[in-house]
């Protein structure tokens, strides 16, 4: 199954993708976990992006095809992928229609100000990018990665200007991809409030219908 996972900045695409990857037996495959596994490589990928996603704007559409078209060519993507975070253009999604297509696309809609509040209270895992948030998902002690015991981070991007700004491009440059996909007939629109167990539910739902 080869699905794309929609939705503004903290919609919880990541946090679905990590619980749905598991039950489906398909790789979950973020952009922006790519991205960022370059900046903390400092590969020359990740010298060219830093600035841009810390200040919340896109990575240019040539770079980004190119990384997923590298990792979608990996073996364990030949039996599907949750793309999450890819495409948010429409110069993407043609791009990556021309490689292969998806079967469905989840959009998960989220209120901005619930979006915000998700935004500025998540941490991260250093080391495994095991997602958390202070008060709605917190680790089992403050700071630190359940899994790995690393230590947790704030991403320069969930800060509040780059929220800002990361919302404002997610309206003017993904925003129009519902439309897009909708008309072609492979959208899912999934209800992305409420506790992320009641969201994997909703989400295996509609995937069955
Ligand atoms: P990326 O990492 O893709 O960021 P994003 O799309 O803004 O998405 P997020 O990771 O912020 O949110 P999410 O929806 O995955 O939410 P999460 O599950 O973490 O991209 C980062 C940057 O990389 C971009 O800004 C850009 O610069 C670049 N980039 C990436 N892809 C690109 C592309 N295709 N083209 C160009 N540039 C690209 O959840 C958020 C928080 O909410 C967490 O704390 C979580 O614990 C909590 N939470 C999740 N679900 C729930 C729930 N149901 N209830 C309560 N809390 C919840």
């Amino acid at each position: 199954m080869k699905l794309i996972f929609l939705g503004p900045p903290g919609a919880g695409k990541g946090t679905i993708a990590d619980l749905a990857m598991q039950e489906l037996g398909i790789p979950h495959i973020s952009t922006g976990d790519l991205f960022r596994a370059a900046v903390k490589n400092g590969t020359a990928l990740g010298l060219k992006v830093k600035d841009i996603m810390a200040s919340g704007g896109l990575v240019p559409d040539d770079l980004t095809i190119a990384l997923v078209a590298e990792r979608l060519a990996e073996g364990d993507a030949k039996k599907g992928w949750i793309l999450d975070g890819f495409p948010r253009t429409i110069p993407q999604a043609e791009a990556l229609e021309k490689m292969t297509a998806a079967d469905k696309v989840v959009n998960f809609e989220v209120a901005d100000d619930i979006v915000v509040g998700r935004l500025s209270g998540r941490r991260m895992c250093k080391t495994c990018g095991k997602i958390y948030h202070e008060k709605n998902m917190p680790p089992k002690v403050a700071g630190i990665c359940d899994v790995d015991g690393s230590p947790l981070y704030t991403r320069d991007d969930d800060k509040e200007g780059a929220i800002k700004v990361r919302l404002d491009t997610y309206r003017k440059q993904t925003a129009p991809l519902i439309d897009w996909y909708g008309k072609k007939g492979k959208l899912l629109t999934i209800d992305g409030v409420g506790a992320p167990a009641a969201v994997l539910q909703r989400f295996q739902a509609a995937l069955k219908k």
